[in-house]
């Protein structure tokens, strides 16, 4: 599998309102990455459908070759991985360096191998993103853990079922401690968990394999160890952070969307903002209608973890507000850094000033279209989003960070209307 992504830039025009029927990809960064990490809990072949290519997902099969797991992509939205042969637990750094869902692997090497040795991933973009929980929960476990020569080294003898308190409902660390209390010896209650949809699915693809895991999407997990799991086909659900994205778009260009594949409950919290803003967006029998006619109004909004406003929304949201009417305030609760692609935005004409972890939004007519730079996903969608209502030309360099978690955002909003050119 490649990892390298070549550097892109897109460009972006103001045009017509959007509009059209759009099928949500699956979420290969955020749920498929997870699911292929725990994957190697058993010994078989899993196949994972509607599982399109980003290229986090395709670091993550890297990450398994590098393993030992052979990896097979079948068709654009299908692959398999056999994860049978002899495992060499060890995460190199140039892969975890490039994505941090790689730590994902430690959980789960650990319970099958009884060792594991993963890069320790630094910060990036959006914050210090530390793993003192991951550490904490592994080690209440039974793993010893050390930090050695830019490596996470952990081992055990066989993990024992704990109670695990998070300080924070960390997404990753739910997810890394469930994978490895399926297979230990007792029960493992953690409290204070994360109740993303993420980690429901991710528990039910356990479950399938033969884990006894109960209250995933509550803040009480308990996970009854068992001896052995077996490999299962899993199917991805519609990526609820894509979808969002889209619903933002229309409404900075206004129009009137269809989203196939993707639940209310995914995106309840967005909805409800994006309804105070004036957006009309009702259920389909398939998916989300979205209609904007005229110019939204501004909202204040806070992120928090789930069923919170997600935090991967902000830079969106932040895109849309720049251009409704009013002034509004959005705080940023989980990562401390994720503020940066604001002075780009600024670059396009808009009105915002940000006070640590909060960002008064003074709304403009409309942008002016600019260069401007990604620093991460979802600040590149947000910027590609500014540009449908930005005067002349926005281009948009380091695209490659969108590519990490979107499917071909450039090709699908042009297939809505936008004028939106990858060059
Ligand atoms: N944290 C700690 N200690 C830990 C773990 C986390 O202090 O041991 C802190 C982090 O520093 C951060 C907060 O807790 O401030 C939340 O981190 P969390 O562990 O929940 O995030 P994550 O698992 O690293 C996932 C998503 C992110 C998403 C967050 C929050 C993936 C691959 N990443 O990250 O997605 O923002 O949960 O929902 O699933 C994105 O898609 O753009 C993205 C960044």
């Amino acid at each position: 599998m490649a990892t390298l992504v070549a550097m892109s830039q897109v460009r972006i025009r103001p045009g017509d309102p959007l509009s059209g029927t759009l099928r949500v990809p699956g979420a290969s960064k955020n749920s498929g990455c997870k699911q292929l990490a725990a994957a190697l809990l058993a010994r078989g072949t899993t196949t994972v459908t509607n599982a399109p290519t980003v290229a986090d997902l395709e670091v993550m099969l890297d990450v398994l070759t590098a393993i030992g797991v052979k990896v097979e992509r079948i068709n654009a939205d299908t692959l398999s991985i056999d994860t049978t042969a002899h495992l060499n637990p060890e995460a190199p750094y140039e892969l975890v360096s490039l994505m941090r869902a790689s730590i994902n692997v430690l959980g789960p090497l650990l319970a099958r191998c009884g060792e594991a040795r993963v890069a320790m991933p630094g910060g990036d973009n959006i914050g210090q993103r530390k793993l003192d929980m991951h550490f904490r929960g592994l080690e209440a476990m039974g793993a010893t853990l050390q930090v050695s020569h830019g490596f996470i080294e952990a081992s055990c003898k066989k993990l024992i079922g704990a109670r695990i308190t998070l300080d924070f409902p960390s997404v990753g660390a739910t997810e890394n401690l469930i994978s490895a209390a399926v297979t230990a010896d007792g029960v493992t209650v953690i409290e204070n968990a994360a109740r993303e949809p993420e980690i429901r699915d991710l528990a039910a693809f356990l479950n399938q394999m033969g884990a006894r895991i109960e209250g995933a999407g509550t803040s009480t997990i308990e996970i009854t160890g068992v001896d052995e799991l077996s490999s299962v086909n899993t199917e991805l659900c519609g990526d609820r952070i894509d979808a969002g994205t889209f619903l933002m778009a229309c409404g900075v260009a206004g129009g009137d969307i269809t989203l196939e594949g993707i639940r209310f409950d995914q995106l309840e919290m967005v909805i409800v903002k994006l309804r105070q803003m004036g957006m009309e967006i009702t259920v389909t029998d398939s998916g989300l209608r979205a209609q904007a006619d005229k110019r939204l109004k501004s909202v204040d909004v806070a992120t928090l973890p789930f069923p919170g406003f997600a935090t991967d929304f902000m830079p969106m949201t932040v895109a849309l507000l720049s251009v409704a009417d009013g002034t509004s305030i959005v705080s940023e609760n989980i990562f401390d850094s994720r503020f940066s692609f604001i002075d780009e935005l600024n670059r396009m004409g808009s009105d915002i000033r940000t006070e640590d972890r909060h960002a008064v939004v003074r709304g403009v007519e409309r942008l002016s279209g600019a260069p401007v730079r990604a620093f991460d996903v979802r600040a590149g969608a947000a910027l590609a989003i500014a540009g449908l209502r930005a005067e002349g030309e926005t281009i948009v360099h380091d695209w490659h960070h969108v590519d990490r978690g979107y499917v071909d955002l450039p090709g699908r909003l042009a297939s809505i209307g936008a004028d939106v050119i990858r060059l």
